[in-house]
């Protein structure tokens, strides 16, 4: 046994399914165990093809659950008591067809439905031919899954059971193990909800037009990330944009400002920290047109329109005001004084600024930070912007703390 092991007591529940890397399950369990791990084992009939339930038991040294239809199996542990006993549900190796089940809300089978039925967080790692990896079908379910903040663990590259090379790879139970290690050790943000919005608004004019504006959500996917890598409860309220979510964040999709501004006054709590990262457009078409706008002889066209509701301002004013509130501003000149404007007038503890302008900020992959605070500046130099965010979350987590002890 391993001393002093952050899994040390964690109920993980695994889900084993049909994959020739199912063979890999029973030493995944042995190695859960000698980090100290309560470990109990589903497997689905796939499953069961590729290891015995026997191996299974006598690795985790307790009773496998096959079927919720066996009564003895119910009484002994049902597929209710399997969901709530779990800290963490693992599937590994989780094959094309499970993540489908896990993606359309499927409850056929036992391992379906346990998760289903249960709140604790959902880890999947993928093991399948490279063809059934990248297809379209496989993609958007895993993409459904990611929204959900299901965490994808692997899958890795190389050498495959069927003779072809690819991704595809069940991940290999070293780095499966150092990620739930890893995963398992306090953050310094552990236990503490982030709510982030990202991207832009699209504001329509017509049912087929909208304004928009450049973000493409990079900056506020990476903030997401980072704050989940700091052990946070994140949840990201996003614009339309063509990225994936990360994985284990929780994800909300919007379109318009209004949309944004509703989902974002559902999730903000007065424990919680709030990072205004999205480009909210500050107005809207007065009027959608129901019907596609006509083109007429006239040269020129008027388009009415009409104040959104400014996200930032009003949760700093709501009752529900979380501890931490961070804005953004994308400013093309006189950043330092727009900013320091924008973070009196908003009421927030930070603004985070950046120059946009051609090939700076909107869409791309580096970012460099202007950072205000009441008396306070640093700045954060043009890197990569999962970096940035790093570096940015760091900071929030600093001054989150340092307010909790006055
Ligand atoms: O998405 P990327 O391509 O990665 O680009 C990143 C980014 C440039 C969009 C990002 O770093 C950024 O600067 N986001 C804020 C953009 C913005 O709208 O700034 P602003 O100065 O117009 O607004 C100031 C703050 O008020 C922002 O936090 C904004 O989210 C918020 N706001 C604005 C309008 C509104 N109606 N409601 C708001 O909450």
């Amino acid at each position: 046994m391993i001393e002093k092991s952050a899994l040390q007591g964690k109920r993980i529940l695994l889900g084993v399914t049909g994959s020739i890397a199912a063979y890999k399950a029973a030493d995944l369990v042995r190695r859960l165990k000698d980090h100290g791990a309560d470990v109990r084992v589903m497997m689905s009939h796939g499953g069961t093809q590729f290891i015995t339930p026997l191996t299974m038991q006598t690795v985790s040294g307790h009773q496998v659950s096959l079927n919720f239809f066996d009564a003895d199996e119910e009484a002994a542990m049902g597929h209710i008591k399997l969901a709530r006993w779990a800290e963490w549900i693992l599937i590994a190796p989780a094959t094309a067809d499970c993540l489908a089940k896990l993606a359309h809300g499927l409850a056929d089978d036992l391992i379906s439905t346990v998760c289903l039925a249960s709140e604790a967080p959902l880890m999947v790692a993928p093991a399948m031919n490279n063809k059934m990896w990248s297809h379209q079908a496989t993609q958007q379910n895993c993409q459904l899954l990611r929204q959900r903040g299901v965490e994808f663990i692997g899958p890795e590259s190389g050498d495959q059971a069927c003779g072809e090379q690819g991704e595809g790879r069940l991940i290999a139970v070293d780095n499966l193990l150092k990620h739930l290690l890893t995963k398992s050790q306090p953050g310094p943000l552990n236990g503490i909800k982030v709510v982030v919005t990202a991207g832009p608004t699209h504001e329509a004019i017509d049912p087929v037009r909208f304004i928009a504006n450049r973000s493409s959500g990079k900056m506020g996917y990476a903030l997401a990330q980072a704050a989940a890598e700091a052990g946070a409860d994140v949840t990201l309220i996003s614009g339309p944009v063509a990225i994936h979510p990360p994985s284990g964040v929780h994800c909300i999709q919007v379109e318009s400002a209004q949309q944004m501004y509703e989902a974002v006054m559902q999730q903000i709590s007065p424990s919680s920290v709030f990072i205004g990262c999205a480009a909210v457009a500050d107005y809207r078409p007065a009027q959608a047109a129901q019907s596609k706008i006509k083109k007429t002889d006239k040269d020129d066209l008027s388009l009415q329109l009409q104040l959104n509701p400014d996200i930032i301002t009003a949760v700093a004013n709501a009752k529900q005001r979380p501890a931490m509130m961070v804005g953004f501003a994308a400013e093309t000149d006189n950043l330092p004084y727009y900013a320091k404007q924008k973070l009196q007038q908003k009421r927030l503890d930070v603004i985070a600024a950046n120059q946009v302008g051609e090939g700076l900020g909107f869409g791309q992959d580096n970012n460099a930070l202007e950072i205000f605070w009441q008396n306070g500046h640093k700045s954060l130099t043009n890197a990569p912007k999962l970096e940035i965010a790093r570096e940015l979350i760091t900071f929030i987590t600093e001054r989150y703390h340092a307010k909790d002890s006055i």
